[in-house]
Parts: C-alpha cells; sequence; structure tokens
C-alpha cells in the first residue's frame, strides 16, 4: 500500500525553478531579449509538482501557460527581478533548478523618454547582470542546485568549468549541435554532468520526457 507514496517522492519538498528569457529594458517601448520559450522550465516545474514537490516557477516572459495547485508562478520581466525573486524564496527550497536564459547584459542607462532616430548609428552601452545562479552558489547550504550550460562548442569542458565556478551539484547541457535540441523546439538533447563529472548523455526526445529525465535524476541524486 506504499504505491502511492511511492510516486510522490518529492512530497513535503520545495523546489525553486527558473525559466524563459529576461528583457533588459532599452527606453519604455524597447528591450534587449532572447529567442527562449520558457518551454523547457515549465516542463520541469510540472514534472516537480506531478512527483509531488512545491514549486515556486519565477517564469521570465514568456506564452506558457500552467495549471497546478501546487506550482506558485511569479512572473518577472529582467534579470534584476528575476535575481531579487530567487533570493527570496532560495533560503525554504530544498532544490533549485535555474534554466533561465538570463541576459548576460542590459544597457547601462535606460532612457525615460523613447529614443527618436537621429543618427544614422546608434550605440547601446551593455553592462553586466547579476548572475543569479553563481550567486545562489555562494550562499547555498543544504540545497541541491543545478544549472544549465548552452554551448556550441567545448561543450563538456565549459560544463565542467561552470560546474566548479558556480558550485553547482549538477549541469544540465543542452546539445545545440543536434538538431532538435534548443530554444524554440519542443524536443531536447541533453546530457547531465555532476559534481564529481559523471557524465550521462540521453536521447533526443519531449522536453516533457527531459523534464522527468532531469527529475529522476535529481531523486537519485539527493537519495544517494
Ligand atoms: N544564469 C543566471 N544568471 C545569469 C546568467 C546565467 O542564473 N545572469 C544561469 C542560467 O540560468 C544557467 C546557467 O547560469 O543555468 C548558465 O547559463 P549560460 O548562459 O550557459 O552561461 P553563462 O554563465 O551566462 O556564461 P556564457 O553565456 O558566457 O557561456
Ligand atoms: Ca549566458
Amino acid at each position: 500500500e506504499n504505491d502511492i507514496l511511492d510516486k510522490m517522492p518529492l512530497k513535503g519538498k520545495k523546489i525553486l525553478i527558473t525559466a524563459g528569457p529576461t528583457y533588459e529594458a532599452i527606453d519604455p517601448v524597447r528591450f534587449i531579449g532572447n529567442h527562449s520559450s520558457g518551454k523547457m522550465g515549465f516542463s520541469i516545474a510540472k514534472a516537480a509538482a506531478n512527483l509531488g514537490a512545491e514549486v515556486i516557477l519565477i517564469a521570465g516572459p514568456s506564452h506558457q501557460i500552467i495549471n497546478h495547485s501546487l506550482i506558485h508562478r511569479i512572473d518577472v520581466v529582467s534579470a534584476e527581478q528575476m535575481y531579487t525573486e530567487a533570493h527570496n524564496y532560495f533560503k525554504e527550497v530544498d532544490i533549485a533548478i535555474l534554466s533561465a536564459a538570463v541576459a548576460d547584459y542590459k544597457p547601462k542607462n535606460v532612457a525615460n523618454q523613447k529614443i527618436k532616430k537621429n543618427d544614422d548609428t546608434l550605440s547601446l552601452e551593455l553592462t553586466k547582470t547579476k548572475d543569479i545562479l553563481a550567486s545562489l552558489g555562494k550562499i547555498k547550504k543544504h540545497q541541491f542546485l543545478v544549472g544549465f550550460a548552452l554551448e556550441t562548442n567545448n561543450e563538456i569542458e565549459n560544463a565542467k568549468n561552470k560546474i566548479k565556478h558556480k558550485n553547482l551539484d549538477a549541469i544540465v547541457l543542452n546539445s545545440l549541435q543536434d538538431k532538435g535540441a534548443g530554444f524554440a523546439t519542443n524536443t531536447n538533447k541533453i546530457t547531465i554532468i555532476d559534481k564529481d563529472f559523471n557524465q550521462k548523455p540521453f536521447q533526443l526526445k519531449s522536453k516533457d520526457d527531459v523534464a522527468k529525465d532531469i527529475m529522476n535524476e535529481i531523486i537519485l541524486k539527493i537519495n544517494a
């Protein structure tokens, strides 16, 4: 009669997930963004909730819709807002999975008024955003911290460096070299690397199935 409980291996656990892109304002009507759909992060949120976890889903601008009593969605726009919300909730969670495609740079100055077209060229000065994942790695205690890595070359090496530099327990490497993996697609191909640099490659599959694989690996590791 333990069957139902066994299907809820994350009952009582809290999970923080970041998803989607961030938009960095240039002026009141324009921004710098990216093509992230948020699909991967929303699939992870669903998979985690279906395993019984209470999910805090911090989402950048995304058309994804999610309805689950265990998922609390917090919408943000910018990297700075995502940083603030992630830090608001991090202390109370057991697991954090940062799948958002956070802007690396934002305009140094945001114009108060719409920028008019005058000269033939326009330069924007950009400044680095805060690295949310690295900042959580610095303060983490009991939390199991998972990052994502999007690489086009030296994939494994770069992903391992991110594990070290950001103090992660595992990283999900997106293989962009494979067709059908990446931003706007419904499928993804990943390799999960843990902090001891064990590598586990997975087949190309739907993002919902990739999300189940990711949650399964995390459950194996936190129970090991
Ligand atoms: N990330 C973050 N905050 C940022 C930038 C990235 O939390 N300001 C997180 C992403 O959500 C992802 C991980 O860091 O989990 C790696 O993102 P990625 O873009 O692959 O790496 P970067 O560290 O930004 O380095 P680069 O883009 O130069 O490869
Ligand atoms: Ca980046």
